[in-house]
């Protein structure tokens, strides 16, 4: 949603106590969400995690494992939404009523096999999996249920789209990620269940039994992505012994947070997150500002600010889930497909530098940004910087082209412009590295990055040069 100031739907749902954990994001920072986040529950995700046994944690790294290394996927959010094409939100925001809004089920006929096109897409982009909306909050399946007729393969499409989503995806040899809401604007009792138990109890069975379908009719699947939990505690919608069906189905795989439990990973919406202890977490993101087809929405991001982005998630340890929105019909947005193919262009010359990639300790720098492997560093310069005036007074910045970063704690061997593998010249003193014998143009496109192997494991850290500079008397004393 916009950061306009306003208090926008999400933080509505969280003021409500809707306790999606991705909804409690703050612009303050990752920190807060993560420490208090806002569920409902009577435990905070801190208590329950601390309960948490070796052998969870000794699953949890093993069914982490590739999604750590992968970094980055593709979200897909496509529904019957997507034929008013103003916004997932729409049928809520706008107050379709129901027996209108159900209409749209008669023209939601995809081209078949659509998710192939996506497929093909992420793979290209250099995207690892892809997280497809199975139900999103309008309560229309996009599966094949015998709990609803409210689903795809009952409708005029006639077909079970998320079988052909799971055949694409493997096809490209991606990992396969579902989306589902336990929200639903559509079924009768998906608000009463709040204050009616009887309704509760069917809703919750309703529910799980979705999910159990989800999880029994489409082979191994590596990702269960619950979303908003409105509006009921974790307790109510009886998550814990959800998740425990979920991995019985599924011993391998991952589940995020927004069933109001912990889960495996969290989900900061909207924003890169940062490291936060030993908790996984996955940036989710739109090219513009809708998730669902929005056809007016012309708000892009730009190539650059996408590796950017994918950057500042490596960095912080974190994955960055990226979206689409198709239209009805499922073809993709051309403005999506060009933005991916730059991206992908990128990623096919510089995905070394972000697939497996460890945390960084490292704060900000005003024109590149880092990630790292074991001792290698990688810089990532946007802006290059090139032809200062200063280098005509301050020897610092000659010759005219020069990349510096102030207080690196650990000892550069080697360096090499990662597109060509021509070395880098550096000085290094225990300050400031100055890499030297650069081109007075950047040499890759949007961002170029500089391999540095290190001695030990590089860390970065401005506080360093601000406290151990040398200091000289007050006042200018020097010609
Ligand atoms: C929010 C929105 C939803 C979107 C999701 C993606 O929960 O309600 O429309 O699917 O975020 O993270």
């Amino acid at each position: 949603m916009k950061n306009d100031g306003k208090v926008s739907r999400r933080d509505c749902l969280v003021l409500l106590g809707a306790g999606a954990a991705g909804a409690a994001a703050t612009k303050a920072g990752f920190a807060a969400p993560l420490a208090t986040p806002a569920t409902n529950s009577s435990q905070s995700f801190a208590q329950r995690e601390a309960k948490e046994n070796a052998a969870e944690q000794a699953s949890r790294e093993r069914r982490m494992k590739w999604w750590h290394a992968a970094k980055f996927g593709m979200f897909i959010h496509w529904g019957l939404y997507s034929l008013i094409g103003q916004h997932e939100w729409a049928m809520d925001e706008e107050g379709v009523p129901i027996p209108q809004y159900e209409r749209l089920a008669q023209h939601f006929v995809p081209r078949p096999h659509a998710a192939r096109e996506w497929a093909r897409i992420a793979k290209r982009a250099g995207q690892k999996y892809m997280v497809m909306t199975t139900k999103h909050h309008e309560g229309f399946c996009l599966f094949d249920t015998k709990l609803t007729d409210y689903c795809a393969p009952r409708q005029a499409c006639g077909r079970d789209l998320v079988a052909e989503f799971v055949e694409a995806v493997r096809g490209e040899g991606l990992r396969v990620g579902f989306y589902y809401s336990l929200m639903d604007w559509h079924h009768p009792d998906g608000a009463r269940c709040a204050t009616d138990p009887a309704a509760r109890k069917r809703f919750v069975e309703y529910t799980h039994g979705l999910v159990r379908e989800l999880m029994t009719n489409y082979g191994k699947i590596d990702v269960l992505w619950y979303d908003v939990d409105w509006p009921l505690t974790p307790e109510q919608w009886e998550s814990v012994r959800m998740n425990e069906m979920v991995f019985r189905l599924q011993p391998d795989i991952i589940v995020n947070n927004r069933n109001g439990l912990p889960g495996d990973f969290s989900t900061p919406e909207q924003y890169v997150g940062s490291a936060q202890g030993a908790r996984a977490w996955e940036t989710c993101m739109t090219m513009n500002d809708s998730w669902g087809y929005q056809r007016a929405d012309d708000n892009w991001k730009s190539p650059k600010t996408i590796v950017r982005d994918l950057v500042s998630c490596a960095k912080g340890g974190g994955n960055y889930l990226l979206n689409i929105g198709p239209r009805p019909d499922g073809s993709v947005p051309e403005e999506e497909v060009r933005i991916l193919t730059h991206v992908g262009d990128w990623m096919s010359r510089n995905g070394e530098t972000i697939y497996e990639s460890e945390p960084v300790n490292a704060g900000y720098h005003p024109y590149l940004d880092f990630t790292r492997k074991g001792n290698t560093l990688y810089l990532h310069v946007y802006f290059w910087p090139n032809g200062t005036p200063a280098a005509e007074w301050l020897p610092f910045f000659d010759p005219r082209t020069v990349v510096a970063v102030g207080g690196l704690r650990a000892k550069v061997k080697s360096a090499r412009l990662l597109v060509s593998g021509q070395p880098v010249e550096f000085r290094q003193d225990d300050i400031s590295v100055q890499f030297t014998g650069l081109p007075a143009l950047a040499p890759d496109n949007p961002v170029s990055v500089i391999a540095v192997e290190c001695d030990s494991e590089p860390s970065v850290s401005e506080l360093y040069v601000r406290t151990h500079r040398k200091r000289y008397n007050v006042g200018v004393t020097r010609s």
